[in-house]
């Protein structure tokens, strides 16, 4: 950052300090628009606009994706400035997701920020947005939420993200596993796609799976070192499971194929979110156990997963964990847990400059 504008910054912040400290934060990275307020680490409001014009293309077109941002961010932020009873003129700083995620959909969020932290001459706050994940943990929203003690273990599961994160800080947090292919939302997407359920198909699944036989069909289940994870092979074990049962029943469609074997999608759907869900929970026990930690959170979409909710109070109990389960509207993307991770910036003078740009792709 230019050193006129650093100081210019501080100034502002040592103007303000008998003053609430007031967070708008901005979430745009994929395919909804959100923007929350904090005020003195207290949220006042959360509002998120999804996108429903994705739904007919079974997944999410990136230029539609940045049109609807455009035309969605300024009710949103107003709508969460009027929940959350303060003008922009109490605002302390703007925090934005700077990445991962969609180009075009970051731009909009960043440029609206920006637009917003030089006419108000306040900071500007970029946010990592699976940080923000892992911080949805932090959220006071008044709802009595129960925050993990440091260190502590995060899976962060997501449509992107498939990780297992050692959070020893709000600042400080390291990957210890990650997916090598796909990640676990994705593989519930794909595979819902092929079954021919809207898109996106994680809930889709969840739903159907309450009504199917989990050990009805055996997946293949990878077996790779370490903390990693793989989803790519569990997706052709579920696809090359179709189109054999299609040959053998001499039909082309899955619908055809429903007719004729009874509770098809049910169970295909209960055996493939077994097989994601213990995947997933062999790896974060063994980190567990490994590191000697006890407290083991789940953030992101997939942490809406029903079976997943479960066998973390499953393992909760069996292993002597403290778990903790966001609630449901934390999982999913939102601007709450952006602003959360911009009140600690805050409180940490981590501003960043005017000029910084958002990123596709990044790590924690
Ligand atoms: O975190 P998120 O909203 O977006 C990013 O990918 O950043 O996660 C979206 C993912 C999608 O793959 C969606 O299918 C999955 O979360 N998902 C679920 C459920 N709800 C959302 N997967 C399984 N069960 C669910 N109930």
């Amino acid at each position: 950052m230019h050193i006129c504008k650093y100081f210019r910054t501080f100034a502002a912040v040592f103007e303000n300090m008998d003053k609430p400290v007031v967070i708008l934060a901005i979430e745009s990275s994929c395919d909804d628009t959100s923007s929350a307020v904090i005020v003195d680490g207290v949220l006042r409001s959360n509002v998120i606009a999804s996108q429903k014009v994705h739904e007919e293309y079974g997944g999410v077109v990136p230029e539609l994706a940045s049109r609807a941002h455009q035309q969605n961010i300024l009710p949103v932020v107003d709508t969460a400035l009027k929940r959350a009873g303060v003008t922009k003129e109490e605002f302390s700083a703007i925090a934005f997701t700077r990445g991962p995620g969609l180009l075009g959909s970051l731009l909009v969020g960043t440029s609206f920020a920006k637009g917003l932290a030089l006419a108000l001459n306040i900071p500007l706050i970029d946010v990592n947005h699976l940080q923000g994940h892992v911080l949805a943990h932090f959220v006071e929203d008044g709802t009595g939420l129960k925050h993990p003690n440091f260190p502590f273990l995060c899976l962060l599961v997501s449509g992107g993200n498939s990780q297992i994160v050692l959070v020893r800080a709000y600042n400080n947090m390291e990957i210890i596993g990650q997916t090598i292919d796909d990640a676990a939302g994705e593989a519930f997407d794909k595979c819902a796609k092929v079954l021919g359920l809207p898109y996106p198909g994680g809930p889709w699944i969840d739903k159907l799976a309450k009504l199917g036989d989990s050990t009805k069909y055996p997946f293949a289940k990878p077996n790779i070192p370490n903390y990693n994870y793989s989803f790519s092979g569990l997706k052709t074990s579920f696809l090359y499971t179709l189109r054999d049962m299609l040959k053998a029943h001499g039909v082309e469609t899955i619908d055809e194929l429903a007719e004729r074997v009874p509770n098809l999608r049910e169970d295909m759907c209960a055996s493939l979110q077994a097989t994601v869900v213990d995947i997933l929970m062999r790896k974060l026990k063994k980190a567990a156990k490994d590191l000697g930690i006890n407290q083991v959170a789940v953030a992101g979409g997939v942490s809406a997963n029903s079976a997943l909710r479960q066998a973390f109070v499953d393992y909760g109990a069996k292993y002597h964990w403290d778990v903790f389960i966001p609630p449901f509207s934390f999982t999913t993307d939102n601007a709450a847990m952006v602003c959360q991770a911009g009140y600690f910036k805050y409180l940490d003078r981590d501003f960043c400059a005017i000029d910084e740009v958002p990123y596709a792709k990044t790590t924690i």
